[in-house]
């Protein structure tokens, strides 16, 4: 893959919200935990784990966790959390990097999944008590965010990127206004 090919990726990727049924066939989820698993994590803590969700009885109770039929309806749920005990902690300063390691974990999933032809929305808007409970996460771990994962609905259709200006997002040498 060269750097056109990111981008593309990088572009393909959109927010999914309406899935076609069909489960996610068991080698292609598979690999797309795996580019999970091989995001980095500060001092190769891998502080995560990756809840998969895939019976609908099981759906349907998560979503009273996020109420939206797109969310619990598609074929599978994953869930990623972290525990920060386990993550590094910058000494300075206290700061534990969880949820940054989970967020990168998250990041490799939703590319992997759009390479291969799959549908993913990060859910950060979840009712964690809830969401805990239904998955019995055991004390200590939090979840980062959930995604949907499955085919696209026809009816997705991309909506228009929308992003700042990349010079507006570009700082040079120190900060500026
Ligand atoms: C940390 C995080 C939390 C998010 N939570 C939600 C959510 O709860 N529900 C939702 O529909 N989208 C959620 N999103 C998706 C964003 O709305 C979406 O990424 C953003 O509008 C850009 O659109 P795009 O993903 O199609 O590029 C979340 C995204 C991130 C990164």
């Amino acid at each position: 893959m060269n750097l056109a090919d990111f981008l593309a990726l990088a572009e393909r990727r959109c927010s999914v919200r309406a899935y076609r049924p069909d489960p996610v066939p068991a080698d292609i989820l598979q690999d797309v935990l795996r580019a999970a698993s091989l995001a980095p994590s500060a001092c190769n803590r891998q502080p995560w784990c990756f809840v998969v969700v895939s019976d609908p009885a099981r759906r349907r109770t998560l979503g009273m966790a996020y109420d939206r039929e797109w969310f619990w309806t598609a074929p599978t749920i994953v869930a990623v959390c972290v525990a920060p005990a386990s993550a590094w902690t910058r000494p300075y300063d206290g700061k534990n990097y969880a949820y940054v390691d989970g967020a990168i974990a998250m990041d490799h999933l939703t590319l992997a999944a759009a390479a291969a032809g799959l549908g993913t929305c990060w859910i950060g808007a979840f009712d964690p008590a809830t969401a805990a409970s239904v998955l019995a996460l055991p004390d200590g771990w939090e979840i980062v965010a959930m995604t949907p994962l499955g085919y696209p609905s026809p009816e997705s259709a991309p909506r228009v990127r929308s992003r700042n200006p990349l010079g507006q997002s570009i700082v040079r040498e120190r900060w500026q206004a």
